[in-house]
């Protein structure tokens, strides 16, 4: 069982790491400002997380690259609805030529 004092050691600690966390967060914040991030399966599950997500940065943009042009095309329109900077293209990423296309499309 700690003691007190170690309890209280330890909430100190903590309280200082959850400051510098808090910081970090800031500067990932302006470093990622004006930069737009391209996300194969992006549609849905973690892809479509990491494009929410960072597309709510200020400044920021995400591309939605996924196979699936319904469920793509879906979180295009509701994202920019809510103001976001999305766009969709369709990719499958087991085909180099796709993949090609993609990035040139992403280019633009
Ligand atoms: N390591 C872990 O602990 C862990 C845990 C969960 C999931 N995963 C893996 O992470 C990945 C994503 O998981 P999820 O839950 O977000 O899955 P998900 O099925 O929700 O999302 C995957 C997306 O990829 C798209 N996709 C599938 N094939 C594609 C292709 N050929 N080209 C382009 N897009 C394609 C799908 O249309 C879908 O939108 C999966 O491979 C999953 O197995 C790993």
């Amino acid at each position: 069982m700690p003691t007190s004092k170690e309890m209280t050691d330890l909430m100190d600690s903590q309280r200082a790491l959850a400051v510098d966390f808090q910081n970090a967060a800031v500067a990932r914040t302006e470093a990622v400002e004006g930069k737009t991030l391209l996300v194969t399966g992006g549609a849905s599950g973690f892809g479509e997380t990491f494009v929410t997500t960072f597309a709510k940065n200020p400044g920021c943009a995400a591309i939605i690259a996924d196979f699936d042009k319904a469920k793509g095309e879906e979180l295009e329109t509701s994202l920019r609805e809510a103001g976001l900077q999305v766009k969709f293209i369709q990719v499958d990423v087991t085909n180099w030529e796709s993949v090609t296309s993609l990035m040139w499309q992403a280019l633009i």
